[in-house]
């Protein structure tokens, strides 16, 4: 699966335009996602905070849970968008590695340049994954 430059900067445009909708006041830290799943549907997905601090969701959640409960499991890629093209939390990489270590990750800034790209498989060495239960 090739995915073009143009196809990349459309999925951070989408992050990025999602990003507007994050809700955190707390951390004023804003995120965006956008998922592509193998059929080619979008999920967008933003940071959700809450009061009680620890029940916030990040971006990236958002957009994997949004597609799975659409019935979507298998994904090309994620763009993630932040003020400063920051990476995907230990947790979020942890789920994207349920679903797949090929997953391509892109993490741009504020201004879409495209910051870094790379693997859930680089970004989570020795990931812990469903095949690991098995004995
Ligand atoms: N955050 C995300 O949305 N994704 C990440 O991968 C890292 C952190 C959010 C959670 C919280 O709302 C804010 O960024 C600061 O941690």
């Amino acid at each position: 699966m090739t995915i073009t430059m143009q196809e990349k900067h459309s999925l951070i445009d989408l992050a990025n335009k999602a990003r507007e909708r994050a809700y955190a006041p707390y951390s004023k830290y804003r995120v965006g996602a956008a998922l592509r799943t193998k059929t080619g549907r979008i999920y967008t997905g933003v940071n959700v905070e809450n009061a009680a601090y620890p029940h916030t969701m990040c971006a990236e959640r958002v957009a994997i849970f949004k597609a799975v409960s659409e019935g979507e499991k298998e994904f090309d890629i994620i763009s993630v968008v932040t003020d400063n093209g920051g990476s995907p939390c230990g947790g979020c990489r942890q789920v994207l590695a349920e679903f797949g270590l090929d997953t391509v990750v892109l993490m741009a800034d504020k201004d879409g340049k495209l910051v870094k790209e790379t693997t859930v498989k680089e970004l989570l060495p020795e990931a812990f994954t469903p095949e690991k239960l098995k004995s």
